[in-house]
């Protein structure tokens, strides 16, 4: 597979070759921990422990390389412990890193109270403020940490221009494309150094799996970060990154859908006189639209909306919908309602990247779009 083929054609056949032995079309669950080798050494395919090496991941990993257009894809346990491993391979004691002022709460917690115990820094500064991410910018900045659209704000942050201030400070650019997915976003194409994901949400895409995965484009950094993949441990067992890798193949058609039902829901809100606002990349009033036109091909499926009524009613219309169901998560084909407040972000309630107690986040998820508006338009009322 080539990367001159096109995205859907990636997503359905890159990594993924008719299994050798049988001719089975889909990549076999290899769901083995241990491989016979033909005398010491002798390995088959270079596969020994399924920690170093599985085929069903080595597909998967294979596969969100050429969807990320990168050289070197690795696959993980969960988004975290692929944001873990990362930062534990390119940081040391001492080094610093800059945050997302609005960064996912899990992030968050990672550096701000697990990773400060083991020396890292870090600052959070509004990424969209480029001036206020230079100033920030210490002789120990290893890495510049990207999201955007970020979760639960959808605020948008420039990766061409934070490319432009991580390169000649000799720190390195992380995107979690998690929210726009590869169908969407491309940062290595834009000057990104890693992609990660949590490909619980669009790359998995049905609600069934948990895990994570990075993607670069430099061979030697692709190296070190597999050292410590398999150094660590985090690795995405072979159940898993077969489902990840059937989610990978309706991709595309997936984001479409959600890219469209949204904007109905976008409309429909925006016009709804119990919502204060709606936040939205694909609106012409948000702040980072122009961009977000620029590197996205569309403006993705997640929607954040805040209520006139306050918490009490923001609280009150994630209990009352019937086709959304409450939880957290996203990315999934169903559509789920959430109060970050409460749910996914109470673990930066307290600190700086508190968000709005008014604030509801939709995914919106791909059924007809009538019943998800219906639905809304009922709890709401
Ligand atoms: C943007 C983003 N990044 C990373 C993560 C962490 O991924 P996981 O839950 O798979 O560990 C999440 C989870 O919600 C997320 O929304």
């Amino acid at each position: 597979m080539s990367k001159a083929h096109g995205f859907e054609t990636r997503a359905i056949h890159a990594g993924q070759e008719p299994d050798p032995l049988t001719g089975a079309v889909v990549v076999p669950i290899y769901q083995t921990s241990t491989y016979k080798q033909d005398g010491v050494g002798g390995l088959r395919g270079g596969y020994e422990y399924s920690r170093s090496a599985n085929p069903t991941r080595t597909a998967l990993e294979q596969a969100l390389a050429a969807l990320e257009n990168g050289t070197r894809g690795l696959a993980f346990a969960s988004g975290l412990a692929a944001e873990d491993t990362l930062l534990r391979t390119v940081c040391r004691p001492g080094d610093h890193v800059i945050l997302p002022g609005d960064a996912y709460g899990g992030t968050f917690r990672l550096v701000a109270r697990v990773l400060t115990n083991w020396g890292l820094e870090y600052t959070s500064v509004p990424l969209a403020d480029l001036a206020a991410v230079q100033a920030a910018v210490r002789p120990t900045t290893k890495v510049i940490w990207c999201e955007t659209p970020t979760n639960p704000l959808l605020g948008i942050a420039d990766i061409a221009a934070l490319a432009g201030i991580a390169a000649p400070a000799g720190a390195l650019l992380v995107v979690d494309n998690t929210f726009a997915s590869p169908y969407l976003q491309q940062p290595l194409a834009l000057g990104a150094d890693i992609v990660v994901h949590s490909t619980t949400k669009y790359l998995g895409g049905h609600s069934d799996v948990v895990g994570g995965a990075l993607v670069v484009a430099d061979a030697d950094l692709g190296e070190q970060l597999a050292f410590h993949q398999n150094a660590m441990g985090a690795v995405s067992g072979p159940f898993d990154a077969w489902l990840v890798l059937r989610g990978i193949k309706t991709l595309g058609v997936r984001m479409d859908r959600h890219c469209a039902n949204a904007a109905r829901v976008v409309d429909f809100l925006t016009s709804h006189e119990a919502v204060s606002s709606v936040l939205y990349p694909g609106l012409p009033e948000h702040p980072g639209h122009d961009v977000a036109s620029r590197q996205m091909s569309g403006f993705g499926g997640m929607v954040s909306f805040r209520m006139r009524g306050g918490e009490e009613a923001a609280l009150k219309v994630c209990g009352l919908t019937t086709v959304f169901t409450l939880g957290e998560s996203l990315g999934g084909v169903e559509s789920l309602i959430e109060h970050p407040g409460r749910m996914t972000h109470a673990s930066v309630a307290g600190s700086a990247l508190e968000v709005p107690g008014d604030l509801v986040r939709l995914s919106v998820g791909i059924e007809t779009v009538e019943d998800l508006l219906a639905d809304l338009a009922d709890a709401l009322a």
